[in-house]
C-alpha cells in the first residue's frame, strides 16, 4: 500500500500547551489521528513522525524520497517549525531526495513576526498551506495526494 509521509520539526511534540493562542488546544497525537483518517480515506497509510532535531528529519526527509522513488510513497507533509525560517539543510535534502513536499504551518506565520516571513523550504515545496490551524493537516495531505496525481 501506498504511504504518504508526515514530519513535524521542533517543539511540535508540545502541541495543546504551547502557546494554545497561536497553535491551539490539539496535542500532536490528536493531529496524527486526523492525518490517519485523511489517509485511510485516500487509501494511503501514514507515516507519522515527530523530531526536535534538524538532522533527524533530514534523514526522514530522504528516506521518504526513496520511498517515493521506490513506488511505495506519494509524498510528504513537512511542518519544519523554526527550522523553516533557518534550514538550508532541510531545504537541500527536498531537493536532493527529489521529495515532493506540501510545506505546512498551523500559524499564519505572515501574520506573525517579520523573521517567521522567509522560508527556506517554500521554494523547492511543491505547494504550502498555513493558517488553517491543525485542520491544515488532512488538507495537506489530500493537497498532496492531488499535486502528485496531477487530478
Ligand atoms: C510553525 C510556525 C513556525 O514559525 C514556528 O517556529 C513553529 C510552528 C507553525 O506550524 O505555525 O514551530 O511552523
Amino acid at each position: 500500500m501506498t504511504s504518504v509521509h508526515v514530519l513535524n520539526g521542533p517543539n511540535l511534540n508540545l502541541l495543546g500547551t504551547r502557546e494554545p493562542h497561536v497553535y491551539g488546544t490539539a496535542t500532536l497525537a490528536d493531529v496524527e489521528e486526523l492525518c490517519r483518517r485523511e489517509a485511510t480515506a485516500l487509501g494511503l497509510t501514514l507515516v507519522f513522525r515527530q523530531s526536535n532535531w534538524e538532522g533527524q528529519l533530514v534523514d526522514w526527509v530522504q528516506e521518504a524520497g526513496a520511498a517515493v522513488r521506490a513506488g511505495e510513497a506519494i509524498g510528504g507533509v513537512l511542518n519544519p517549525g523554526a527550522y523553516t525560517h533557518t534550514s538550508v539543510a532541510l531545504r537541500d535534502a527536498i531537493e536532493g531526495a527529489g521529495l515532493p513536499v506540501v510545506e505546512l504551518h498551523i500559524s499564519n506565520v505572515h501574520a506573525r513576526e517579520e523573521f517567521r516571513h522567509r522560508s527556506y523550504v517554500s521554494p523547492v515545496a511543491r505547494a504550502v498551506i498555513l493558517g488553517f490551524g491543525v485542520a491544515g493537516y488532512p488538507l495537506a495531505i489530500a493537497g498532496l495526494q492531488r499535486v502528485t496525481s496531477g487530478t
